[in-house]
């Protein structure tokens, strides 16, 4: 039976992707930042909230289709930015991308994907770009090449001032400052042994992505250095260039984001606001969509759950700017509590890493597929028509 075919739901993919990964990277994707507290409290968020189903009325096809910044989505579940995403599968972000098309959603390619905007060029949309950037040189090249590459949406990551503190990373070796050292080689060397699969895949093709090809978002703009050791590009060495891009941070400042929309003509979407304060201060700026995001408990530990905050954005906002929401998103049922307290869609990160690492774009697809089943039963046992039918009276005491 193909491994796709073996996922029934997000925990199946989780599974699988552990089997299939090296350890020290299944955890880089699976961990959050010191006692995970604000990644669990995520999923418990959206659990503590019960629907309110109107029985005694029949849906024969409930429907999924809506729009985002205007694009028309079959499914309101994008693919969130995410770095290093050639180290999970070779299909990578090409494959995400070619899987959200099929799925008719849209895929977000971070700047530390391992893979530059270019590489997407040719592939048809939707497709946005989310930029990180130390300074406004290294902002500036990277819109260009993102708007040269086709990417129509801008996503400006705003919660990561600084690397949050992953101490899963920090005990296997790979946080912030790692290299291919000898050391690190040895201590990581028998966890790629012990993924033949994995390993021969990034032998074969995603080695050549990962290596220091010119002009990717990873060196862009000398932001870091040619590896001191001259260490040839590879999964570790990867690890190591982009965590340390986003080691040197990425510190957007309120003026940063008024000149970002000064040079960006498409949709600008701010991600990473928690308060309702803070959305009008993007929806001020120019933003025209915020991601309720904490970063998946990735970045601020004892930053709230996103769902504890997302009706406070929407209400602050009052229509000013769309609103997506992510973190902790794990099931349909999820998707459709999130559009109900207001979000017009929600970006899944580890959802999709996942189902990437453990079977390829078919894995992505399979991801993006579960979720479309699973909302389509929810509606339809819920007694709502669609998507865009959804409100706050879907949920109890709503
Ligand atoms: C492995 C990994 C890498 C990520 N890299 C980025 C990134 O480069 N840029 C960014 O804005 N967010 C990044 N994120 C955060 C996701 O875009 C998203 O906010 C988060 O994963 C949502 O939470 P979830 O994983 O619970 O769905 C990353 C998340 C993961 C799990």
């Amino acid at each position: 039976m193909p491994t796709a075919a073996r996922i029934h739901n997000v925990a199946d993919a989780r599974r699988l992707a552990r089997r299939a990964l090296p350890r020290a990277i299944f955890d880089y994707i699976d961990g959050g930042a010191e006692d995970e507290v604000t990644m669990a409290e995520n999923e418990r968020a959206f659990r503590e909230i019960a629907l309110r189903p109107r029985m005694m009325t029949k849906i024969d096809h409930p429907r999924l289709d809506t729009t985002v910044l205007g694009t028309p989505v079959a499914l309101p579940v994008l693919l969130g930015p995410c770095g290093l995403i050639q180290l999970m599968h070779g299909d990578g972000a090409l494959g995400t991308a070619r899987a959200a098309r099929r799925a008719g959603t849209v895929s977000v390619l971070s700047t530390v994907a391992g893979t530059p905007p270019e590489a997407l060029a040719s592939e048809p949309g939707p497709r946005w770009f989310q930029l990180y950037a130390a300074d406004r040189d290294v902002a500036d090249r990277l819109m260009s090449r993102a708007s040269a590459s086709g990417f129509e949406g801008l996503v400006v990551t705003v919660d990561t001032p600084a690397l949050g503190n992953r101490e899963r990373d920090v005990r296997n070796g790979v946080a912030g400052s790692l290299k291919l050292d000898l050391r690190s080689a040895i201590r990581l060397g028998p966890q790629f042994l012990a993924r033949p699969g994995w390993s021969l895949r990034m032998l074969r093709g995603g080695m050549k992505l990962l290596g220091r090809a010119p002009g990717t978002p990873v060196t862009d703009g000398g932001t870091e250095p040619d590896s001191p050791e001259g260490a040839p590009g590879g999964p570790v060495n990867a690890l190591a260039s982009a965590e340390q891009v986003v080691m040197l941070a990425s510190p957007f400042t309120r003026d940063d984001i008024a000149w970002i929309r000064g040079r960006w003509p498409g949709p600008l979407v701010v991600k990473g606001v928690l308060s309702g304060n803070d959305a009008l201060v993007a929806a001020d700026l120019g933003a025209d969509a915020v991601v309720v995001s904490n970063h998946g408990g990735r970045q601020l530990e004892g930053a709230p759950a996103t769902m504890r905050v997302l009706a406070e954005v929407v209400d602050a906002l009052r229509g000013r700017t769309e609103v997506l929401v992510d973190s902790g998103v794990r099931r349909g049922s999820d998707v459709i509590k999130a559009l109900a307290t207001g979000a017009r869609a929600v970006m899944i990160g580890r959802p999709f890493l996942y189902g990437l690492a453990a079977a390829g774009e078919a894995g992505v697809e399979r991801i993006l597929e579960v979720f479309s089943d699973e909302m389509t039963r929810t509606l339809s046992l819920l007694g709502c028509p669609g998507v865009t039918d959804l409100d706050r009276s879907w949920l109890r005491g709503g």
